[in-house]
């Protein structure tokens, strides 16, 4: 079960001993989300220029966005290239919804976007512009939805709602309460599993405290469709942020001090069970740089969708180069030329994007039905001798056909 530390901000009333819950906000006092939501109200309030990291937008989505969200944008890369028309897409903390408001435009009427924040400010701002947006586009396709990105099972709105039914006053309403969120979580999830076709996010996985980052991208792979990709710009470091820097709270709050190790950015999608990750942008100057550490903007692609069973039907892939050895995400190895046994899955898998164009396929002569095929060793990668795909008993002679010669007399 996926547990989120949302924190409900309880008011000390008049009379002694008793408290009245004023919202679910998800406040700590002191710690890094405290920082992170105090600073982002702030900002959907006035514009705060040191949180805008320069970023070359598609102009032609910009123009059907009212000013005041294209001058509260807190982005640090455009993940926009990556979705495709008629695609449900989920926008990771949406802040004043200019990365929606441009999928909107990208995905078409026939596509949804999602936004989900965690700031009740930020979430008015967008909600406030939302009507104007889709009258210019012309079609309404966008929803902006209370939550914490890590935990995309419960749904805020949902549980202020109880809680205004239910206030908290003692440790055992807390103990009821969490059993509250549990079956928010199991009845009515924000964000249903395996419904997403893109998850994108712009400079916000940085924000989330370091102990939630296992479960975030948990979160985002349990939400994503088999053969959905997740596309995400953010800011990472080129080297370990030490702790006296992450204590800070503006540094962190600012998009700094809480980046991924760019190698362990891409190692967390890995561990989630993400594969095909590809840095698709990378900043070459830093935007900041701290004590020596640089920060940059990047922009990464991964995809959901390689597990399952692996079943020998046999099938070879024959990667094309350019380099003499590659790995998959699985360890598959596979040597420039050589004819490599792989399983249904990987052989599917791996002519599809991001890795199509790099592999030849090989088909047996004979094809093994699905209901038919033996369970295939994955753990090892071995070549495929032709023999089993073309059959031992296989002893044809082809003679080239001389139709294929051209009228000027060339032969193939
Ligand atoms: C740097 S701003 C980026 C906003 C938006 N993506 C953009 O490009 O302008 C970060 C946003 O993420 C939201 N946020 C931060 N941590 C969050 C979390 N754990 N869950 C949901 N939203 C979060 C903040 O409230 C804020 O709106």
């Amino acid at each position: 079960m996926l547990r989120c530390a949302i924190v409900v901000r309880i008011e000390k009333q008049t009379d002694p001993g008793s408290y009245r819950v004023e919202s679910a906000t998800a406040v700590t006092n002191g710690s890094s989300e405290s920082a992170v939501y105090e600073r982002y109200a702030a900002a959907s309030r006035e514009v705060e220029p040191a949180l805008c990291c320069p970023v070359e937008y598609a102009a032609e989505y910009l123009a059907a966005i009212p000013q005041e969200i294209i001058d509260k944008d807190y982005g640090c890369g455009d993940p926009t290239p990556y979705v495709d028309a008629g695609e449900t897409v989920l926008d990771l903390g949406s802040g004043a919804g200019k990365l929606c408001f441009m999928l909107s435009q990208k995905v078409g009427p026939q596509g949804r976007v999602i936004g989900v924040d965690c700031n009740t400010e930020m979430l008015s701002l967008a909600r406030k512009h939302q009507p104007v947006v889709a009258g210019t586009v012309g079609y309404s396709n966008v929803d902006f939805r209370y939550g914490m990105i890590q935990d995309l099972q419960l749904d805020l709105a949902r549980l202020d709602e109880q809680l205004d039914k239910v206030p908290i006053r003692t440790s055992a309403d807390w103990i009821a309460a969490r059993s509250t969120e549990d079956k928010l979580r199991r009845e009515q999830p924000l964000i249903a599993d395996d419904s997403i076709d893109c998850i994108v996010s712009n400079c916000v996985l940085n924000l989330v405290r370091q102990q939630d980052r296992r479960q975030l991208f948990g979160e985002m792979f349990r939400v994503l469709k088999r053969g959905g990709r997740a596309a995400i710009s953010d800011i990472v470091s080129d080297e370990t942020v030490p702790e006296h820097l992450q204590q800070d709270g503006r540094l962190w709050s600012g998009c700094l001090s809480g980046a991924f190790r760019e190698d362990e950015f891409l190692e967390a999608f890995a561990a989630a069970g993400f594969h095909g990750m590809k840095i698709v942008n990378r900043q070459s100057e830093p935007w900041q740089t701290i004590e020596g550490i640089e920060f940059r903007s990047v922009t990464v692609v991964a995809y959901k969708g390689k597990q399952g069973p692996c079943l020998e039907r046999n099938q070879a892939l024959i990667y094309k180069g350019p380099f003499r050895k590659i790995e998959d995400d699985d360890g598959h190895a596979f040597v420039r030329g050589d004819r490599m046994a792989v399983c249904d899955k990987t052989f599917r898998l791996l002519q599809q994007p991001p890795y199509e164009g790099h592999f030849e396929p090989v088909e047996p002569r004979e094809q093994i039905p699905v209901e038919q095929a033996a369970e295939f060793d994955c753990r090892r990668s071995k070549r495929r001798d032709p023999r089993e795909t073309k059959g031992t008993d296989y002893r044809e002679t082809v003679a080239s056909d001389d139709a294929c010669c051209g009228d000027d007399g060339s032969c193939c």
